[in-house]
């Protein structure tokens, strides 16, 4: 068993700890949260790839209803963890089967009442959620539980259900909605083990009288199916755990690394793997920024699912890397339709994807002090999303050697995303070469600039890649573009180290005002104010928002040598904010290869760690940005297997 624990309880922590104790197969994800907590708590029960949008308001994924809701009362007595009859309590999460466990003892008229639930999202049945509760008392107690599917629940955007019903059948409540915009038909059913009775909208009671120092147990089977989909039911809920725990032991066999002598490395990191076990797809959907924690970032899918999460898949579960590969293949159409939208040639992937449509606002962020929205070119500029795509698409056949998959749209994605760079791109005469212009690296702060190396290079590479497996593999794209493709990446512009070895992160960066991110947070005239964009405090500076140039050395490590890496790292460290979790690991990385091994570990540390230690930014405004950070978890993960790898190097 590898524990993660909390005593106490502590009412600030809720939001956060449904993140830190997030319980999940891949389809499902259940937030870490008291069995009597609801819409207030921010429990939510997250459905990968079913998305809905509400007029005027954020499409994001949904959450469904909560089947777990249970209030339990000792004789009147209300047994929830913020009464004041509270003894003791304790919240735990098994990371190495997937359980998560509350105990909390309550003193109740002279009697000590305790109060035991036990939950897991069964990772060998998508579909199933399990719970076991067990009450105790000293004294003859008669225990009544509330128990029901509960249908007002948290929603970012909502109400995204219309024609709620609920229906009691023998032991088992069920909710039924309808999304509204796609009519998708969600189901949650949950099976008690006791009778319900006095059945009332959603709601019901199940009693029983436990004599002293006896004890009752009350499992329940949850079942959440869309679009009539079947679902395999079990007679028992340890029937139900046998499967689960197996599965679990089997990813575990696959997946754990082992540090030596490390016990807080070792449980951070199996930490970051358990974040992406949970979320690994079971279906042709993919990971969204946020995992399955909710709807934050509108469970879209960002560049973190293939440049972060997928070389952990492609190492350890292959099955699921092919699945994040396929989405991208599959959804070619929808990024072809969005170049031409803006008059370009090729695929112009979307910068937060949902079923490869682009979610990403024109305005995702609002000033503070006016409260009006602020205009964003994320979706409009972020064009190195095209290149991660064929990047890894590129390092998944390097791994596999999957000519199928190439041949099967593979390739063709490759070269369509090389083909709208090559559109996009600008041919200056003066200095006979292509540039890339207006576009945003993955340092946000800096919108609309010129030639972000991160995004030159990375064209370069895979436009470089992809001509020479057309020359390979004929006939999967035409001859005539891939020569168009060839003749441009020779004259596509590579920025070069300067005199000092440091490559300008974009045209005119080191014009720009010279001042530590210290200084820059100073200048903030309110906490929560945009760092970037038009008018932002970082943006007339060097201070950036996360790895920019030093993301580039972690994706072609062979590209320049390591005195240069050397030398970009310890010029824009001391300028970067490490305002996104996809920073800290992209420095550990590059650490890694310059011989910086206390600089790597304790970046992997901030990156593996994220979701444990919470703090971050949960809220901005009245709305909640919080959720897992799966991004940081993959990264950790690759920079555990370089750091560790290189064991021998440490002093
Ligand atoms: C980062 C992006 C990232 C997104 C989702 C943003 O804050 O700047 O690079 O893709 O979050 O994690």
């Amino acid at each position: 068993m590898i524990e993660i624990k909390e005593n106490g309880f502590n009412p600030e922590s809720i939001v956060q700890n449904g993140n830190k104790f997030l319980t999940g197969n891949g389809y499902i994800g259940y937030r870490g949260m008291l069995d009597e907590f609801g819409k207030a708590e921010c429990v939510g029960l997250n459905i990968a790839g079913v998305y809905d949008g509400v007029q005027g308001k954020w499409r994001e994924t949904v959450n469904a209803f909560n089947p777990l809701y249970m209030h339990v009362f000792a004789g009147d007595t209300s047994l929830d963890v913020r009464g004041e009859n509270t003894v003791s309590h304790e919240t735990s999460l098994d990371i190495s089967r997937g359980i998560f466990s509350r105990k909390t003892t309550y003193s109740v008229r002279g009697a000590t009442v305790t109060l035991r639930t036990e939950r897991f999202v069964n990772m060998a049945n998508k579909n199933n959620i399990c719970s076991r509760t067990v009450v105790t008392s000293d004294k003859d107690m008669l225990f009544v539980f509330r128990v029901g599917v509960d249908t007002d629940i948290w929603e970012l955007n909502g109400p995204h259900f219309k024609d709620v019903k609920t229906k009691l059948t023998k032991n088992v409540i069920e909710a039924t909605g309808v999304t509204q915009e796609l009519g998708r038909k969600v189901r949650v059913a949950c099976e008690y083990s006791g009778e319900v009775t006095q059945f009332d909208n959603g709601f019901g009671l199940i009693t029983a009288f436990v004599k002293a120092g006896e004890s009752f147990m009350l499992d329940r089977l949850a079942y959440v199916s869309v679009d009539d989909e079947k679902v395999i039911r079990y007679e028992s809920y340890d029937q139900a755990l046998v499967e689960h725990a197996g599965a679990w032991k089997k990813l575990w066999r696959d997946c754990r690394m082992i540090i030596d002598g490390d016990e807080r490395g070792q449980l951070a990191l199996d930490y970051s793997i358990y974040h992406l076990l949970i979320i690994a797809p079971k279906g042709d959907y993919s990971i969204a920024a946020r995992g399955l924690s909710g709807q934050t970032y509108k469970g879209a899918v960002f560049w973190d699912t293939e440049i972060f999460m997928l070389p952990f898949y492609l190492s350890a579960l292959p099955d699921v890397a092919e699945r994040l590969i396929k989405y991208r293949i599959n959804t070619l159409p929808a990024a072809k339709e969005k170049a031409k939208y803006y008059g370009y040639g090729g695929a112009f992937y979307a910068w937060e994807s949902q079923d490869g449509y682009d979610a990403c606002s024109d305005f995702n962020v609002t000033d503070v002090f006016t409260h009006r929205p602020i205009r964003t070119y994320f979706k409009d500029k972020q064009i190195h999303i095209s290149a991660d795509v064929a990047y890894a698409i590129l390092e998944y056949y390097n791994r596999t050697a999957d000519d199928k998959l190439m041949l099967n749209g593979g390739l063709e994605t490759v070269l369509e995303c090389a083909e709208f760079a090559r559109t996009y791109s600008y041919y200056n005469h003066i200095k006979d070469r292509y540039e890339l212009l207006d576009v945003i690296g993955p340092d946000e702060y800096h919108e609309r600039v010129n030639n972000n190396a991160y995004t030159n290079y990375m064209f370069y590479q895979i436009t470089k890649r992809g001509v020479e497996l057309a020359e390979k593999f004929k006939n999967v794209y035409s001859a005539s573009a891939v020569k168009k493709l060839k003749e441009w990446v020779e004259k596509l512009y590579l920025p070069q180290p300067n005199a000092d070895g440091v490559i300008e992160q974009f045209d005119g960066y080191f014009g720009l005002e010279d001042v530590s991110v210290e200084t820059v947070r100073g200048r903030l005239a309110h906490p929560r104010e945009y760092w970037g964009g038009s008018g932002g405090v970082a943006t007339a500076t060097r201070v950036i928002k996360q790895a920019d140039v030093i993301m580039l050395f972690n994706l072609y490590p062979d590209l320049f040598p390591t005195d240069i890496q050397r030398k970009n790292y310890e010029f824009y460290l001391p300028y970067t904010e490490h305002g996104s979790s996809l920073s800290h690991c992209a420095y550990a990385l590059t650490a890694c290869r310059i011989g910086k091994p206390d600089d790597a570990y304790s970046a992997f540390l901030d990156s593996a760690e994220i979701d444990l230690r919470g703090g971050g930014k949960q809220w901005a405004g009245d709305v909640y940005i919080g959720g897992t950070h799966p991004a940081a978890s993959g990264g950790a993960w690759m920079a555990a297997k370089a750091i560790f790898g290189k064991k021998g190097e440490w002093t």
